[in-house]
C-alpha cells in the first residue's frame, strides 16, 4: 500500500511540475506568444497539463479514500469483535461491567490511534514520492568532472590548439568533424561559418562545458581534461551569443568579472564597452539609478545591444589572457 501511495504521489508531483513548467515557459516568452496570436492555443496547452494534474490528484485522493474506508471497516470489525464477546461474557456472569467498559474504551482508543498512525505513515510515503520525483532531476551525474587532484592551468603564452576535435552531440554526424586549429600567442582569429556550422560548439568545448567526443584541446600544451575547470574558465573571458544578466544591479553584473575591482576600474571598463553613457541615465522602478539600477524582471529592461555592452564591460574588467567573442555584437 505504501508503495502505491508513493507512486501515486510521485505522479501527482510530476504533473504539478509540468503545469509550472508550461506556465513559466509561456510567461517567459510572452512576447513571442502575443506576436503569433497563440494565446488560445497556449491556454489549451496549459489546460491540458492542468487536466492531467487534476486526474492524478483525483487518483491520489481516491487511494486515500480507499485506505480510509478499509481502515474504518477493520476498526468496526475490531469493535464488534471485542465488545460483542465481552457483552456475552458479562451476560453469563464471567466478567464485570467495569471490565466490559474498560475493554470497550481501549478498543475505541486503538481505533483513534490506528487512524492517526496510518495518516502519519501515508504522509511519509507521500513525501517520499515527492522527494523521489525531485531527485530524478537533481541527482543527474555531472558530465564534465575535474580529474582527481587536477592542477590549475599553468598559463605562459596562451597558445590554443584544437587537435583532431570532433563533436556531434552524440548524433554521429554533423557538427565538428576533425577540426585542427592552432591559435598562436597574441593572434586574433575570426571563425566564419553559416548558422549551425559549429562556431559556438567550438568555443563551448574550449570552455569545457562539454568534452569533445574525439580529439584533444590544449592550452600551452596542457589537455583541458587534466586541469581544473575553474582555473580554465578563470583564464578565459567570454561574451556569448545570448548573454543573460543576473537580476541584480548593473554594478553587480559588471563586477562579476572581477569582484575585487574598484569603482573607477569598473567605470573605465564600462566606458571602453561604450556602456557608461546609457548606464548613467538608467533608473529602475524602485528609484535606484545609474550603476545601482537593477536589471531584469523587477528592474529596467535593457535592449539586446545594451545587454551585450554590459557583458562586454564585464569581460573587459575580467581582463583574462584569452578573450572569446561569440557573435558578441549581433544585437
Ligand atoms: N546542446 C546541443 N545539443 C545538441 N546539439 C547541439 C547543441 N548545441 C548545438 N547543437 C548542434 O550543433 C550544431 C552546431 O551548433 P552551433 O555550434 O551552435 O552553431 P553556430 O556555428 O551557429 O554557432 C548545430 O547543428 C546544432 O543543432
Ligand atoms: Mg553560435
Amino acid at each position: 500500500i505504501a508503495r502505491r501511495v508513493a507512486v501515486a504521489s510521485e505522479k501527482w508531483s510530476d504533473a504539478r511540475s509540468m503545469v509550472t513548467a508550461r506556465v513559466v515557459d509561456a510567461y517567459a516568452n510572452i512576447e513571442t506568444i502575443k506576436l503569433f496570436a497563440r494565446d488560445g492555443a497556449e491556454e489549451r496547452y496549459v489546460q491540458s497539463a492542468m487536466r492531467r494534474l487534476r486526474l492524478r490528484f483525483q487518483r491520489f485522493l481516491r487511494l486515500m479514500t480507499e485506505l480510509g474506508l478499509g481502515l474504518a471497516v477493520l476498526n468496526g470489525l475490531l469493535l464488534i469483535g471485542v465488545v460483542g464477546p465481552a457483552l456475552w461474557l458479562w451476560s453469563v456472569g464471567i466478567v464485570s461491567v467495569g471490565e466490559v467498559s474498560a475493554a470497550a474504551a481501549l478498543t475505541l482508543r486503538l481505533n483513534g490511534m490506528s487512524g492517526w498512525i496510518m495518516w502519519v505513515v501515508i504522509r511519509m510515503f507521500e513525501h517520499a514520492g515527492v522527494i523521489r520525483e525531485a531527485l530524478r532531476s537533481l541527482a543527474v551525474e555531472h558530465e564534465v568532472r575535474d580529474a582527481p587532484k587536477a592542477p590549475a592551468l599553468a598559463l605562459h603564452e596562451a597558445e590554443i590548439e584544437f587537435r583532431g576535435v570532433s563533436h556531434h552531440y552524440g548524433k554521429g554526424r554533423g557538427g565538428l568533424d576533425g577540426v585542427n586549429l592552432v591559435v598562436r600567442p597574441g593572434e586574433k582569429v575570426g571563425l566564419v561559418g553559416r548558422s549551425g556550422a559549429g562556431k559556438s560548439s567550438l568555443v563551448n568545448l574550449l570552455l569545457r562545458f562539454r568534452d569533445p567526443e574525439a580529439g584533444q584541446i590544449l592550452i600551452d600544451g596542457q589537455d583541458l581534461r587534466q586541469i581544473s575547470q575553474s582555473s580554465l574558465r578563470g583564464a578565459i573571458g567570454m561574451v556569448s551569443q545570448d548573454n543573460s544578466l543576473l537580476h541584480r544591479s548593473i554594478r553587480a553584473n559588471i563586477l562579476i568579472g572581477r569582484p575585487e575591482a574598484g569603482e573607477a576600474e569598473m567605470i573605465a571598463a564600462a566606458e571602453k564597452a561604450e556602456a557608461h553613457g546609457f548606464i548613467k541615465g538608467l533608473r529602475d522602478s524602485a528609484g535606484r539609478s545609474g550603476y545601482g539600477a537593477h536589471v531584469g524582471e523587477r528592474g529596467v529592461k535593457l535592449s539586446g545591444g545594451q545587454r551585450q555592452r554590459v557583458a562586454i564591460a564585464r569581460v573587459i574588467l575580467k581582463d583574462a589572457p584569452i578573450l572569446v567573442l561569440d557573435e558578441a555584437t549581433s544585437a
